[in-house]
């Protein structure tokens, strides 16, 4: 191997313990691992029971996923362990002999699990904190051996080396300009966790609003409060890494890989199914969206550098400056690939817009979601069909006014760190965990991010884009018919009653 491979020599005989390891970015850090850093020891990720399936049935079916396909061949349970857990749960909900067993391999902590919705309490939020101080506490106990010497630690198979945190670019958005530095968290993990606990469940969420001050939600303002802890917490070098909006890959395993619904992600598909029409957004400001397989690769890049330099590093992951698309170029972009591949389940003419002034986004949101949905639900009880539009559009609309905070915002960051760590790599390093987007053709990007979400997220193979065309064609005549009867209609009442103030004219 090439001396300049020193990320992957790093991970050769690393016993990873990755949180968060089942999420969109998790799967991603193990397919990069797995493929990329054969010769690691071993991963174990923690898995909790979800949607009526156990731990183990989840991990039996973890491989399935297509972001797995292309190492599908290896035999990957001779890498690969499950932990069985929950991060709600006291102490990670850990088995004694797991604990134990992560206690005495462990030599790599990458924490990325997280309750990441917007809209959950303050309660459900606040495991976000519990989960970092309890996997803090547990990488504690791992044999943290401070061998300074490199030919000593040749001998030492089993010593902690370094701990991951991944936090997001926001997480201190309450500063217009962000540093690479931590910062005052709004109150101290222990504080926060006791208040949690001493309140009951109404009082708790009366208080929120006043809690959250400046924070736009309570996912924002417990992911801060980790920061903090993990600053104060445990005495091996550390990297926060704090990406910024995630989306589907650009490159590896395959260019538009998704299987996340949230955010920036979420916006797409609406808009892409034409179901989305209306977004309070400034067009001018930075999107700062980021490939997930270069998150990945920032991750595992950070984790090197800390055992490197034996320090603690915030990377603000944003995107590269010099290479950054706005809002408004990002949806340009996106409309223009939505008409090149439309989806065959597209319910309506695409007719997405952003829009800055939240009065007019507000008129617009009534007439073209609210008035639709109620439309689209007398259509659907007049066929005998249960209706479903006015709920979903509720929940849509919810989830877009989270979203506006951080659309209608902008921020500077700092990023001198990541840089750094870019700069510090060798030319093999940077070919292997290429995070940089300086080059980053958005184009592309946004067309395989098109084919990704019809592929991964609605399942529609690229066989089914003549009919897509042909929907998006019959949709766009019935769109305009509508709009025309829409004015045709207003024109014709704003005329009844100016003659019925005025009389004829
Ligand atoms: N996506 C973004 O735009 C973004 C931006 C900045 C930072 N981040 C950070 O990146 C990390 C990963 O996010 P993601 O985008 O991959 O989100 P995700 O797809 O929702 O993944 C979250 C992960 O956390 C796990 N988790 C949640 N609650 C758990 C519980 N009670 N017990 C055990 N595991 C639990 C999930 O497990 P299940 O599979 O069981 O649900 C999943 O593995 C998070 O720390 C997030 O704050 C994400």
């Amino acid at each position: 191997m090439s001396t300049d491979a020193q990320i992957e020599e790093f991970y050769k005989e690393q016993t990873i313990f990755l949180t968060g390891g089942t999420g969109f970015l998790g799967k991603i850090l193990i397919e990069k691992l797995l493929r990329q850093c054969w010769d690691l020891n071993k991963i174990y990720v923690l898995v909790r029971p979800k949607k009526g399936k156990s731990s183990k049935e989840r991990f039996k079916e973890f491989f399935e996923y297509a972001c797995f396909d292309l190492i599908k061949c290896k035999n990957l349970s001779e890498k690969v362990f499950l932990i069985s857990g929950d991060i709600q749960k006291p102490f990670l909900g850990l088995g004694v002999q797991d604990a134990e067993l992560l206690k005495k391999e462990t030599t790599c902590v990458i924490h990325a699990a997280a309750n990441v919705k917007f809209d959950q309490t303050l309660k459900e939020a606040s495991h976000n904190v519990r989960a970092t101080r309890d996997v803090l506490e547990l990488a504690k106990q791992m044999p943290n051996l401070k061998v300074s010497s490199k030919t000593l630690q040749l001998f030492m198979k089993y010593y902690f080396k370094v701990f991951v945190h991944v936090s997001t670019a926001f997480s201190n958005c309450v500063h217009s300009h962000i540093e690479e530095r931590f910062y005052t968290p709004p109150m101290k993990s222990e504080t926060f966790l006791g208040l949690v606990d001493d309140l009951d469940d109404n009082t708790l969420q009366a208080i929120t609003p006043k809690l959250l001050g400046e924070y736009p939600n309570t996912y924002i303002y417990t992911k801060c409060i980790t920061e903090d802890l993990v600053k104060t917490n445990l005495q091996v070098p550390k990297a926060i890494v704090r990406p910024a909006i995630v989306i589907g890959t650009i490159e590896e395993p395959v260019p538009g890989w998704v299987d996340n619904l949230y955010g920036a992600i979420g916006i797409v598909l609406a808009a892409a199914l034409g179901v989305l029409r209306s977004l309070h957004a400034k067009k001018s400001n930075l999107s700062h969206l980021v490939p997930v397989d270069y998150v990945a690769n920032c991750i595992l890049a950070a984790a090197w550098k800390a055992h490197r330099s034996g320090t603690t590093t915030i990377y603000n992951y944003t995107g590269d400056t010099k290479n950054m698309i706005t809002w408004g170029e990002f949806m340009e972009l996106i409309d223009g690939q939505c008409w090149d591949f439309p989806t065959e389940k597209i319910v309506w003419y695409f007719c997405f817009k952003l829009r800055e002034n939240e009065l007019w986004h507000k008129i617009c949101v009534f007439f073209l979601h609210t008035v639709a949905a109620y439309f689209a639900d007398f259509v659907l009880i007049c066929v005998g069909r249960t209706t479903i539009a006015v709920k979903n559009y509720r929940r849509l609309d919810k989830m877009m006014d989270l979203i506006s905070y951080f659309s209608t915002r902008s921020w500077t960051f700092e990023q001198d760190n990541v840089l750094e760590l870019w700069d510090q790599m060798g030319k093999d390093d940077k070919k292997m965990f290429k995070f940089s987007m300086e080059d980053t053709d958005w184009v592309k990007y946004t067309r395989d991010s098109i084919l990704g979400g019809r592929m991964y997220l609605l399942k529609e193979t690229l066989d089914t884009i003549p009919k897509g065309k042909k929907k998006l064609k019959i949709l766009f005549v019935i769109h305009y018919a509508v709009v025309a009867l829409f004015w045709y209609s207003l024109y014709k009442f704003l005329m009844f009653v100016a003659s019925s103030l005025y009389g004829n004219f």
